[in-house]
């Protein structure tokens, strides 16, 4: 371990406030993080940010404990600049100028959805993927070409998580619903599709799935099994990213397949995924499951990336960017 040249990442796009850490190599350590979950409703983006500025000190002092370090050891802070609810993203940018500021080091803003795809590649050790971006907020199917992240495919509604924790609110589940959409699928013990249709919509490269939600939330208000509709609902959804994201393999040229985002820890979409790359000789690379939701670590691994690359970001240039885009931003790193 080395003592100096710590990066301190702080993620606050949405639900989760977490820190997490790498250290002066780069090396990855696990992030200490706080997620809220009302016991009804969706998430409220100014009660989230409450919960991220009232949990913020303790998570901090935690980390620092638990490996050992103070804040003198650390030599950089990066936070989520973008995208994400606004209220949220302030908690975390106001938290990094605080820091920097009080420790006199320099801070750095980076893209959330880059930060995926970042800590993906430094854990699996793939280098050119195509990326599977299967979050709350997002779905996107993503490759590296002329210096940035670009967007092949995304859904054109909502993210595939939302609809999962929507499916699943509607039947009683409080957020995070998709784990238990998953254990709920595993109970399903047919493997027919035929009685269980749903919408299963892709136009091009591109998603939706409002109407799969719609058609998954009458199926279960209708009287069918919750557990058919849960495994029909994955089967469809994924299916239908596992198709962009083959499309996406084969117009590239490319040959591995990286998934990110909390969806991403649905272990049958990383079977579909499996399945599909050994059929056409490509190979899939998961990411352990605390490194594929929201954490502060892959912050802190993107920030020492572009810190390496030479830019940080300054008091003025630190406000928050809500809409930022994957492909806004220019990769300046291997
Ligand atoms: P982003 O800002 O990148 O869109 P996010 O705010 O949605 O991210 P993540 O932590 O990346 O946050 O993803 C959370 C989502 O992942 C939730 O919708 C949750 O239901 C879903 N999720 C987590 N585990 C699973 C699982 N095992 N199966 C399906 N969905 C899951
Ligand atoms: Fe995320």
């Amino acid at each position: 371990m080395v003592d100096d040249g710590w990066v301190l990442g702080i993620e606050s796009t949405a639900h989760t406030f977490s820190f997490g850490l790498v250290d002066g190599e780069g090396k990855p350590y696990p992030s200490e993080s706080s997620t809220i979950s009302p016991a009804e409703g969706g998430i409220h983006p100014r009660k989230a940010a409450e919960h991220h500025a009232e949990t913020a000190g303790e998570l901090l002092a935690r980390l620092l404990q638990r490996e050992g370090l103070g804040k003198s050891n650390l030599s950089a802070i990066a936070f989520s600049q973008g995208p994400g609810l606004a209220p949220c993203l302030r908690a975390g940018a106001s938290a990094a100028r605080t820091l920097s500021t009080a420790l006199a080091i320099p801070m750095i803003g980076v893209n959330h959805c880059v930060a995926h795809i970042e800590i993906g590649r430094e854990q699996c050790g793939c280098d050119d993927p195509v990326l599977l971006y299967a979050s709350g907020g997002n779905t996107q199917v993503i490759t590296r070409l002329a210096g940035k992240y670009r967007v092949l495919g995304e859904t054109l509604d909502i993210g595939i998580g939302n609809m999962l924790d929507k499916f699943a609110r509607s039947n009683g589940i409080p957020f995070p619903g998709g784990p238990k959409v998953e254990q709920h699928a595993l109970l399903w013990n047919e493997d027919s599709l035929d009685e269980l249709s749903l919408p299963y919509v892709v136009q091009g490269m591109d998603l939706a799935f409002s109407g799969i939600l719609t058609a998954a939330t009458k199926a279960t208000r209708n009287g069918t099994s919750f557990d058919a509709v849960c495994w029909s609902l994955q089967e469809h959804a994924f299916a239908a990213c596992v198709e962009v994201a083959e499309r996406a393999l084969a117009h590239s040229g490319k040959t591995e397949l990286l998934l990110g985002g909390g969806v991403a820890c649905n272990e049958r979409l990383r079977e579909m995924c499996e399945i599909m790359c050994a059929e056409r000789g490509a190979k899939s690379y998961a990411p352990p499951k605390m490194y594929c939701v929201d954490n502060g670590t892959m912050i802190a691994r993107l920030g020492w990336l572009e810190l390496g690359g030479g830019r940080v970001t300054s008091l003025v240039d630190s406000a928050i960017i809500p809409t930022l885009r994957t492909d806004d931003s220019e990769i300046i790193w291997a």
